[in-house]
């Protein structure tokens, strides 16, 4: 195993991935993390990561004094290696890294074995909730994301009857998507999923709401009650499951010293509060997110799903813009539908990040039949990013735009107009409201 230091650089968590990717598995921890905890983890190398380019983060970044009398290799990415210098502690210095290098390095130069791969992750994984589960027996709020549908595959092979899945179905939800889920897991799976069919109760909750924080609470503070009303209906259960993964764990040492340009922005909405009196499970919380779809892959999930585009906890709720109705939600996941239909099959789907139909409560006119027709506005967004942070709108084919809107105004009656939104991230967010 390999351990990162983290000296403040933004491609710390992506020079981690690289060296999971290479099979071993690695853990980051920050630049002063202490020596005893070093030695616990017993790493077969270290990397350091910093950026040269940004200012360091205190006066004093030297790595622990004991890391060299580790006498395991070390490699400095960006790291101001004339620091070491003083200390003739360089074996080789490179001026590029590039992920050749990262694997040669745990690989060849510390010897470590590619053993971090997806069977071995399940393994280990049941390995670990069996020893701490027992007998006993685990809730877990499924969501239909990837992250709780993973930790569903996951629990169900290591622990089966001993798991139960609340769903709350907030009506909020893509075309079919709430069948799909009990579909997949309780008919195809054999897992127990209570589906909570909350769509009446949020509808009613949200009448005449049309700030969009105030949904948001609204939507995050019922999924709550839901949960709760359904787990105390339910007896002898001792742990509650979450699809926490890495990097919700990490603390990047960018962030803690002030140093991030970047903001953490929407907490989850499927978050649930933590006094609820339950030990917790979460088989993820070492994993990034690209190793928690290759374990979904592993585990037999489908690939489309387990690739899908993220979905905001709110849903649908945040893509109407202003008060929700029923109607609006069914004529929006319609034209999400289309939307999504025809960008798979135009093979654009994998080349945008997320992509998706926001419900413009404007009506506009248009002409059907020699009448004039005043209907609903649809606006189609297609995002490309990284990390979600800043973003560029995606520059789709006129063609696959022209496709999508003449079957969206075809196909659904309400809507008269089909418009894209060309706004990139920032100032716009990736979001509507
Ligand atoms: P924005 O709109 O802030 O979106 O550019 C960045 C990412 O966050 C998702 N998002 C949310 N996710 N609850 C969520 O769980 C929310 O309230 C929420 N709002 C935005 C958004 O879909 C995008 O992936």
């Amino acid at each position: 195993r390999i351990m990162v230091l983290d000296f403040g650089s933004e491609y710390t968590q992506l020079i981690a991935r690289k060296v999971r990717s290479a099979g071993v598995y690695c853990e980051i921890h920050p630049f002063d993390v202490d020596g005893a905890s070093i030695k616990a983890f017993n790493p077969c190398g270290v990397i350091l990561s910093d950026d040269p380019t940004t200012e360091p983060l205190t006066t004093n970044v030297q790595p622990p004094a004991c890391l060299f009398d580790l006498q395991v290799p070390v490699l400095s990415i960006g790291y101001d290696v004339s620091q070491l210098a003083q200390k003739i502690k360089i074996q080789a210095a490179y001026d590029k890294t590039t992920p050749a290098l990262v694997e040669q390095f745990v690989l060849q130069d510390c010897g470590c074995e590619a053993l971090w791969t997806p069977a071995n992750i399940v393994a280990d994984a049941i390995a670990k909730v069996r020893a701490q589960v027992g007998e006993r027996k685990v809730l877990l709020g499924l969501s239909g994301g990837v992250d709780s549908s993973v930790v569903a595959a996951l629990l169900h092979r290591a622990i089966g009857d001993q798991l139960t899945c609340v769903f709350v179905d907030h009506g909020l939800l893509r075309l079919h998507e709430g069948d799909q889920v009990m579909q997949m897991f309780a008919e195809n799976m054999g897992v127990k999923v209570i589906r909570v069919d909350a769509e009446q109760r949020y509808l009613d909750l949200l009448k005449g709401v049309s700030d969009p924080e105030e949904k948001r609470k609204i939507i995050g503070r019922t999924f709550i009650e839901l949960f709760d009303e359904e787990a105390a209906k339910l007896e002898g259960i001792d742990f509650l499951a979450q699809g926490t993964i890495y990097p919700d764990v990490i603390e990047s040492v960018a962030m803690k010293h002030g140093k991030a340009h970047t903001i953490k922005s929407h907490h989850n909405v499927g978050g649930l509060p933590e006094d609820m009196k339950f030990e917790l499970v979460e088989p993820l919380r070492e994993l990034f997110k690209d190793e928690v779809r290759r374990l979904g892959v592993e585990l037999g999930l489908p690939h489309d799903m387990v690739y899908r585009h993220p979905f905001p906890g709110p849903g649908l709720g945040v893509r109407i813009l202003g008060e929700i109705k029923k109607e609006y939600a069914d004529l929006l996941r319609q034209a999400d539908h289309i939307f999504i239909e025809e960008l798979r099959a135009a093979g654009w789907y994998e080349k945008t990040s997320q992509a998706f139909a926001v419900f413009i409560p404007v009506k506009s006119v248009g002409m059907v039949n020699d009448q004039r027709r005043y209907a609903w506005v649809v606006s189609l967004r297609a995002v490309e990013t990284i990390d979600f942070m800043t973003a560029r709108w995606a520059h789709l084919p006129y063609e696959l735009l022209e496709k999508v809107s003449s079957r969206i105004i075809k196909e659904i009656e309400g809507v008269s107009r089909v418009v894209y939104d060309v706004s990139s991230k920032p100032p716009a967010t990736i979001e509507w409201e």
